[in-house]
């Protein structure tokens, strides 16, 4: 067995983000022991905990770190402790100067229903239907980062957010998109608001342009409002779905709450450099410190990063048949407890996954994972 020897920098961050952080880590500590990899982890301040401790959301240590990294790992911030910090001094302004500078544009949200959880789904799905896309969203442009401004006073006042594409910027996060769809099932969906937008005008031209190139793709464009009905009244109609920066963050949140909690979806951002690996839940401060946050969005980021990053398959998939033994035997944080279910800790959860990917690594070496 050669192992591989990486670094991976943390950015745990604020709220239940230390929690789940350190609950995938160790699962990534065990599959690097079962699978002789070594793995380094750098943990590095940031969000709501770096402004306290550094005056910063984003310090300049962090950035290098995560820069020179194999992999970053990141976990959630914000909180109401920072609410009254300008916009641009918030921990949220620390994920989007980190997402800015490590040039991540593309970040991909896969929404799976887990085969143990069908029950809880909250919509019906027929027999054979279930829920397995992936939305591909634009991650550094958009209204996220156009100029925004107030100004007036004393109940006088304007403010303005702008939403700004380039051709470019969707020529490159949609090619990515086509790319993904014709490795899955070939039918991308792309998202705007066309009908009153011009940069949605824009959006369509160039992704309806670019379809000439995959000719083996099927592509539909949905206006955003369609898009959110179709999204609970039949979600197995999507395979990738394409979206901007804001669309993609509102309808990921509106995706998640089919197949169970948003506390089961990782996401990854790529661009530049070193990828970015993060779960789209929040920091969930009311959750904080119970050690009941779900742990699972942040071990299938592990998984996520492991495929993605690292080209290790055999060890991403062991990891995620380890999260589903887990849910088969009952196994659940509060979020996606039910009548019957053994409602167990953040902590214990992540042990339990240790335990089956210890023991499912030992059979793998025995008898191979088939993949
Ligand atoms: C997400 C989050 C962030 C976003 C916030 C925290 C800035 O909601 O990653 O989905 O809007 O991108
Ligand atoms: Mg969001």
């Amino acid at each position: 067995m050669t192992g591989l020897r990486k670094t991976i920098a943390v950015v745990a961050g604020d709220g239940i983000g230390p929690e789940v952080i350190r609950a995938a880590i160790s699962v990534l500590q065990e599959c690097a022991r079962a699978f002789g990899h070594q793995f380094q982890f750098v943990d590095l301040p940031f969000g709501g905990d770096a402004i306290d401790r550094c005056g910063h959301p984003l310090p300049a240590e962090t950035l290098d770190a995560c820069r020179k990294a194999d992999a970053v790992l990141l976990g959630a911030v914000g909180g109401a402790k920072w609410d009254s910090q300008p916009l641009d001094r918030r921990p949220e302004a620390g994920l989007l100067g980190l997402r800015k500078e490590l040039g991540l544009y593309i970040n991909v949200r896969p929404i799976k229903l887990l085969e143990p959880l069908r029950d809880i789904c909250p919509i019906r799905l027929d027999e054979d239907e279930s829920i397995d896309m992936e939305i591909v969203r634009e991650l550094a442009g958009g209204i996220y980062f156009g100029p925004r401004k107030i100004t007036g006073s004393n109940g006088d006042e304007t403010a303005s957010d702008t939403e700004i594409y380039s051709s470019k910027e969707i020529e490159r996060v949609a090619l990515y998109a086509f790319r993904r769809a014709v490795a899955r099932g070939k039918r991308l969906a792309s998202i705007d608001k066309a009908n009153v937008l011009a940069s949605s005008r824009l959006w369509r031209a160039t992704v309806e342009r670019i379809s000439r190139d995959f000719p083996e793709v099927h592509l539909e464009s949905l206006y955003v409002d369609n898009a959110a009905l179709q999204i609970v009244l039949r979600p197995a109609q999507f395979d990738v779905m394409l979206t901007s920066n804001m669309f993609g963050d509102i309808l990921s949140d509106e995706a998640a709450a089919l197949v169970g909690s948003i506390g089961l979806i990782p996401s990854m951002s790529l661009g530049n450099g070193s990828a970015l690996y993060e779960p789209i839940h929040g920091s969930a401060p009311q959750l904080a410190g119970k050690d009941s946050a779900n742990p699972i969005g942040a071990i299938l980021c592990a998984a996520m990063l492991l495929r993605e990053s690292f080209g290790l398959n055999r060890e991403a998939a062991a990891i995620e048949f380890s999260v589903e033994t887990v849910l088969n035997a009952g196994l659940r944080t509060p979020d996606i407890a039910r009548t019957g279910s053994r409602v167990v800790s953040c902590s214990a959860v992540a042990s339990e996954i240790r335990a089956v990917l210890a023991e499912s690594a030992v059979e793998t070496e025995n008898y191979g994972w088939g993949v």
